[in-house]
């Protein structure tokens, strides 16, 4: 007898970064962060998982291509579900027994590793459906759980809408969870743009890169226990009074920093390109000019670009992008509206 199940999980953009982690294992994270869901209409992950007594090996295909089942991110997230499957009093109706072995296909429908959080997506997809294979996470809390020690920033795209990952003080990593801070509906007037000014394979993994950062920048402790804190307070109370102002003061002075931490790191990471650097001079300059904040933009471990804005805006700046970065200077700007919807679904198969 087989068990299938398909789910989708959307991208998550930070405007409060994680970066760091406290446990390497767990992935506890030095900072707590914040997000919004994408729309999963634009980007994401979709992932079939299948559970057959007779399949001899657990395997798996991603964009096609099998990969190593090897890799130990994706040995806990089995692990772990499996546990908690074993651990249920009763064998759960319709579920696979944890020792069956299951194939897993995943499939973004966007470039991997180009600092567009394909792990994010992936591992929230991944573990939503083998959450719902073997009938184990109760809560979404739960779930988050699970997406985390696949990929810290999964347990973010577990919900829609404006989430927030807070980083919990457990050893055993039992507080450390997502949360939704207000759901897809609260602020509909935002829009996101992504500016894919490289699809190329990042130099500097998040994994690794976060890692020396903890070990080298001193920069970054005063990040995590001094200026995220009030951040987090901060950017939450302005979401909540959609005050975009606020809001995208914040998310460029985090993203800064983050890049900021980045180039303290020794040796130093960078993720931002020349193209990257024009695009915050042209927003910084078009926002000065209009005498407020009418776009913010944010950057993750990678150079492309990320602009939160109101709808109103919508137009303007992206007639701006094609005016300074036509593709001829190798810009090769794209755009992806997306609106923040539905969290991690399933889908008929
Ligand atoms: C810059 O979640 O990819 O996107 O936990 O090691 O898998 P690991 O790292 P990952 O790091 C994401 C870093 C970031 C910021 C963010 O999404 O908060």
């Amino acid at each position: 007898m087989s068990h299938a199940v398909t789910c989708t999980a959307p991208v998550n953009i930070a405007v409060i970064k994680y970066w760091g982690k406290r446990d390497e294992e767990l992935i506890l994270p030095i900072n707590s962060s914040l997000s919004g869901t994408l729309s999963q209409d634009q980007l994401h992950a979709r992932t079939s998982v299948m559970a057959r007594a007779d399949f001899a090996s657990d395997a798996i295909w991603l964009n096609g291509k099998q990969e190593s089942i090897e890799n130990p991110r994706l040995q806990n997230c089995l692990r772990e579900i499996r546990k908690l499957a074993a651990a249920k009093q009763t064998h759960q109706q319709g579920a696979p027994l944890p020792t069956d072995k299951v194939h897993i296909c995943s499939v973004n429908n966007f470039p991997t590793a180009a600092g567009l959080a394909s792990s994010a997506a992936g591992y929230a997809c991944l573990v939503y459906a083998l959450a719902q294979l073997y009938k184990v996470g109760d809560s979404l809390a739960e779930v988050t759980k699970l997406a985390r020690v696949g990929s810290g920033s999964a347990c973010r795209s577990i919900y829609g809408g404006w989430v927030r990952w807070v980083m919990g003080e457990a050893a055993d990593g039992s507080d450390s969870i997502a949360e939704q801070v207000v759901d897809e509906h609260h602020w509909p007037e935002i829009e996101v743009l992504i500016l894919v000014v490289s699809d190329h394979k990042k130099t500097t993994s998040s994994t690794a890169g976060m890692q020396t950062t903890v070990e080298t920048s001193s920069l970054v402790k005063h990040r995590a226990d001094k200026v995220v804190p009030q951040r987090m307070e901060d950017i939450q109370n302005a979401i909540r009074a959609r005050d975009f102002e606020t809001f995208g003061r914040i998310t460029m002075q985090d993203s800064n920093q983050f890049h900021a931490v980045c180039l303290d790191t020794y040796p130093p990471i960078t993720y931002l390109n020349d193209v990257s650097r024009g695009i915050i001079d042209m927003l910084t300059k078009y926002n000065a000019h209009k005498g407020k904040i009418q776009a913010a933009y944010t950057f993750d471990a990678g150079p492309n670009a990320v602009i939160y804005l109101p709808r109103e805006n919508v137009n303007e700046v992206v007639n701006l992008v094609r005016h300074f970065f036509p593709p001829a200077v190798g810009a090769e700007a794209a755009f992806v509206r997306g609106f923040r919807d539905v969290p991690a679904a399933p889908v008929d198969a």
